[in-house]
């Protein structure tokens, strides 16, 4: 049973306990009604109080359930509460630290709900593409009032019990309490047990002065925010039948729209990539006991773009960095921009003054070796260049105190290769940051052929400790993100070639839903970073096509926003992309030296192209033990590439097209005189599923 029972003189408790976060799966909502009854049944109970054991009152739903037929098997949910209502004794909540989701729908169907202070109360249901499905929407608006209880449930977002209970008028907490809350529920149950009628929230009205006004400006406000999402819509109407609807139309009306929109895209995108983000931290043989080394200083070699910005996540957790350079000058330039990077945070009011401080108290510079020999873990990002790296772990490996992890933050060279350069390739990892190292949420983990499971642990619980999401790669050229974008990319110049304009494979490719198109990101990004990388392929890749517009771009000059123009003009001081007629006559240009008439290209098929480009080269890098699954490369692709989220990455979204569907298009755009004839073939792994009516996830 996850949940047990006991008497405290008049008072049964009834105690959830199924750790983490005693999710209320079928033991424990069974656990819960098996206690009712049996308080119901002894003359000697007068009052019940619920509470959870550990870390939790109730996180909510128990995810482990998700899409089981467990999930759904009676008592569900709704009949817990309905049995918590129809109790003839006093039901006080108990709540603590975490009520969330289903945990928070039950404690608002008990007769009285007693807080410890500084619990996180929160409908996340949002979240995950769903609105609450057990009475939330009808019950909060009824105790903290519309407009609190619509901004709570449209965000999701969790907000502490003693700010909820000083919204006037509130009926959500009849205590909260500093001390021992179980003690304080049992002491308030015993002085409401002989209290009747039993007040219940369904009763209680929810009620706005300009209900028609409010919900048309919540329904608009929310549909611009929320998009290409439905469940904030949603929210919006569900609160408005709380509004207008008797209680229990309301509650109805809630299920209908829960259930349909478990149904949709958006919802089971969501819910892919919420267990995705989980699942990128297991790894099937570095087991979650594993020892992990402990890592109280950081060195970082390099104090350039992405240095400074790598030092600023560990600043920010606490952790003390030294940064080491070859220059006092380039250290002062490296620390002016992380300074100025946390001014502008102070200044928009994200940061305090003094945890500014206190984080740049955290950071020594240097420009010696000596001074970087105890730290536990060190990163390189010094220039790309494997002589550089060469000489780097060389000296790493002379002067760093033995256990020390080595970590490159190189993006394409061979961390095998780096690794070889110590006499120690059991303590190298890569450790790929995004730029701007400090606000992307990726990190991909690179797992050299000879990494030592501990240092592989120790990062990725480290990452944890940053607030990134980590997701590991084998070693192989451009890694996870970067090889797929390098498909995508040559697609990109295939359609200049073929016809398309900048501007429009952009904002087709916008549309689908990526934050940027691939060109606009060649020009916030810098075009010359390409060029460097394409130079170099054409020597160890001569066999592989590339459209050559993207380097006469670059011959000219224009290599992004940073020189003033790219594939776009851009306004001095200015953003937004301005189409180039220079740019356009020398895309023209080129089509004609390669005798290619322009066609008109529609914007399914500049999408498909694109996707799917990502798609079958995703399926070579699972196929190929690079990625361990399917949805870790979803993971890459949302958290850092701007791949919708309402799609769930480019690996479920090929699985809700349907792979067969997805080789019938590839199949069609092999057709295409102008493109590499070898593209379009389907990996191996692509061809075999779409034959088995498979999927990648
Ligand atoms: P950067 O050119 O901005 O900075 C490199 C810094 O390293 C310079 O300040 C330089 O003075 C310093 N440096 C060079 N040799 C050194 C040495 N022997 N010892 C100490 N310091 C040395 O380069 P960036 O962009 O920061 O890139 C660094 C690494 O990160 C590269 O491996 C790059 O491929 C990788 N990377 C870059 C990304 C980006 O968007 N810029 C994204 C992900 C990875």
């Amino acid at each position: 049973m996850s949940a047990s029972y006991e008497l405290r003189g008049q008072v049964a408790v009834i105690t959830l306990n199924n750790p983490p976060v005693n999710g209320l799966g079928y033991e424990t909502r069974k656990g819960i009604t098996d206690g009712l009854n049996r308080a119901e049944d002894d003359p000697q109970v007068q009052a019940i109080v619920i509470t959870g054991a550990g870390k939790a009152f109730s996180g909510g739903a128990d995810i482990r359930e998700f899409g089981s037929p467990k999930a759904l098997q009676e008592p569900n949910l709704l009949s817990v509460i309905k049995a918590v209502e129809d109790c003839s004794k006093p039901v006080v909540a108990a709540v603590h630290s975490v009520c969330m989701g289903g945990g928070l729908e039950l404690a608002l169907g008990c007769h009285y709900r007693v807080a410890a202070k500084g619990t996180q109360v929160a409908l996340p249901e949002v979240k995950i593409g769903l609105i609450p499905g057990a009475g939330g929407t009808q019950r909060l608006p009824r105790v903290i009032g519309v407009e609190p209880a619509l901004n709570l449930i449209v965000s999701g977002d969790p907000v502490k019990a003693e700010l909820l209970a000083a919204i006037p008028g509130q009926r959500l907490f009849d205590q909260v309490v500093d001390g021992d809350v179980l003690e304080a529920a049992i002491a308030f149950a015993n002085e409401v047990a002989g209290q009747r009628p039993l007040p219940l929230v369904r009763h209680l009205k929810a009620e706005h002065p300009n209900p028609d006004g409010y919900f048309q400006f919540a329904r608009n406000t929310v549909r611009a925010v929320a998009k290409n999402f439905p469940a904030p819509v949603k929210c919006v109407d569900a609160v408005e039948a709380a509004v207008k609807r008797r209680f229990d139309d309301g509650l109805a009306f809630e299920r209908e729209q829960f259930i349909a929109l478990m149904m949709t895209p958006e919802c089971k995108a969501l819910r892919h990539a919420f267990f995705a983000e989980r699942a990128a931290s297991k790894i099937p043989d570095v087991p979650e006991d594993t020892p992990v080394r402990p890592i109280q200083k950081v060195a970082v070699i390099g104090a350039g773009t992405m240095g400074g910005g790598i030092s600023m996540n560990f600043l920010n957790a606490g952790i003390p960095v030294t940064i080491l350079e070859t220059s006092q000058e380039a250290l002062d330039r490296g620390i002016g921009v992380m300074r100025r990077n946390y001014e502008a945070q102070v200044k928009k009011g994200k940061l305090a003054q003094d945890k500014y401080e206190q984080r740049m108290g955290l950071l020594s510079t240097t420009l010696s070796y000596d001074d970087i020999r105890d730290a536990d873990l060190v990163i390189e990002a010094v220039f790309e260049d494997i002589n550089v790296k060469e000489q780097v772990f060389r000296k790493l490996d002379e002067v760093m105190k033995p256990g020390a992890i080595l970590a490159t933050n190189t993006s394409t060279l061979d961390v095998n290769r780096i690794a070889s350069f110590t006499k120690r390739p059991q303590d190298v990892i890569g450790t790929h940051f995004f730029s701007p190292a400090n606000v992307m949420k990726l990190l991909e983990v690179v797992r050299g052929e000879k990494t030592a499971k501990d240092v592989l642990a120790t990062v990725m619980q480290l990452a944890k400790k940053i607030r990134k999401t980590a997701v590991v790669s084998g070693v192989c050229d451009g890694f996870i993100g970067n090889r797929m974008l390098e498909q995508y990319s040559r697609q990109a110049g295939f359609l200049l070639e073929e016809g398309c304009t900048p501007e429009q494979v952009d904002k087709a490719i916008e549309r689908f839903g990526f934050a940027m198109g691939p060109f606009r990101v060649g020009d916030l990004a810098g075009n010359d970073v390409g060029w460097y990388i394409r130079k170099r392929r054409y020597v160890e890749k001569p066999h592989m096509r590339y459209s050559k517009t993207a380097d006469l771009l670059c011959e000219m000059g224009r290599f992004g926003q940073k020189t003033g123009a790219g594939w776009y003009d851009y306004q001095p001081g200015k953003r937004d992309p301005i189409p180039s007629p220079v740019v356009l006559e020398m895309i023209e240009k080129h089509r004609k030296e390669l005798g290619i008439t322009p066609r008109k290209i529609s914007d399914e098929e500049i999408v498909g192209r694109l996707v799917y480009a990502l798609v079958n080269e995703g399926a070579k890098i699972l196929e190929e033990g690079i990625a361990m699954r399917a949805s870790d490369i979803d993971m890459v692709y949302l958290t850092g590439y701007g791949f919708p989220l309402w799609r769930g990455g480019p690996m479920c979204y090929a699985d809700t097209v349907g792979l067969f569907n997805v080789v019938q298009a590839m199949r069609r755009f092999s057709k295409n005189p102008h493109d590499d004839a070898q593209f379009w073939e389907p990996a191996p792994l692509l061809a075999r599923l779409a034959a088995e009516g498979g999927t990648f996830n």
